[in-house]
């Protein structure tokens, strides 16, 4: 079972399609989730809502990530958002090396050095790994560890510990076939182990883990059973009552 105090993230995407439909949604979300309970509510929408959004939850109820940002502070990168930027509005997490940002051409040094651009601004990165196909020959543990390795590279222990490393098995992103509660389990023993070689026990026990890859009402509680810190959800964070039903799984009993 995990030690961590559970942290549900919702990724919008590229949805919804304007302003007043993701604070409605923001606000319907707040609407059900009880007051002091026990759990790290997260949305991360995309970026012109994302003040709309942070004036809606001032006290951090629900709080706000990005889905994504540049390594530099400032200069000339047309179209680019930086950490200082993000943290001037609120926003507390950001996520980082999203699988489809990847797909994009994000490298892992691109990757490394945005999670060094968040945490100088004191944001949380949430960094994505995993693989792409599942063939049962093992390789999925090296796609993650080498992804787990380039990461590390540039951390000291006490930056990586700030970090939350999700688990994203491509395959199992907006397909409907998640990942088993048992490849889930798996695959967090894996990336923990790895990091206690990579740094210390101490270290590898305070990175929090998630997973994501089609989380849905009906798999949330298995999967949270299989010791994952929370989760990465895509497709059921778009509607507030699967995105409450999940964060009601993670809850204690
Ligand atoms: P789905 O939950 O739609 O599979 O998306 C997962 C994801 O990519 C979250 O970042």
């Amino acid at each position: 079972m995990s030690t961590h105090k559970p942290l549900v993230i919702g990724n919008w995407k590229l949805n919804p399609g304007t302003a007043a439909e993701a604070k409605a949604l923001c606000i319907a979300i707040r609407k059900k989730l009880k007051k002091d309970a026990p759990v790290t509510v997260v949305v991360a929408p995309p970026f012109p809502y994302i003040a709309d959004l942070t004036r809606l939850s001032p006290t951090g109820r629900i709080m706000v990530a990005a889905q994504d940002v540049f390594s530099e502070d400032s200069g000339a990168f047309t179209g680019e958002v930086s950490a200082g930027m993000l943290a001037s509005l609120g926003v507390t997490q950001v996520i980082i090396g999203h699988s489809e940002r990847r797909a994009m051409g994000e490298t892992d040094a691109q990757v490394a050095a945005k999670v060094a651009a968040a945490l100088r601004r004191k944001l949380t990165p949430v960094v994505c790994v995993g693989e792409t196909v599942r063939d049962g020959s093992g390789s999925h543990f090296g796609v993650v560890e080498a992804q787990v390795r380039a990461l590390a590279a540039g951390l000291t222990a006490r930056a990586l510990a700030a970090i939350v490393i999700a688990y994203e098995p491509i395959w199992a992103i907006g397909t409907g076939k998640n990942a088993t509660p048992e490849d889930v389990e798996e695959m967090h023993l894996f990336i923990r182990t790895l990091l206690t070689k990579l740094y210390d026990r101490a270290t590898g026990k305070r990175v929090r883990i998630i997973y994501g890859g089609s989380v849905k009402p009906e798999n949330a509680a298995a999967l949270h059973g299989a010791g994952m810190d929370g989760f990465l959800v895509g497709g059921a964070s778009l509607s507030a009552e699967s995105f409450n039903k999940i964060i009601l799984a993670v809850l204690p009993a």
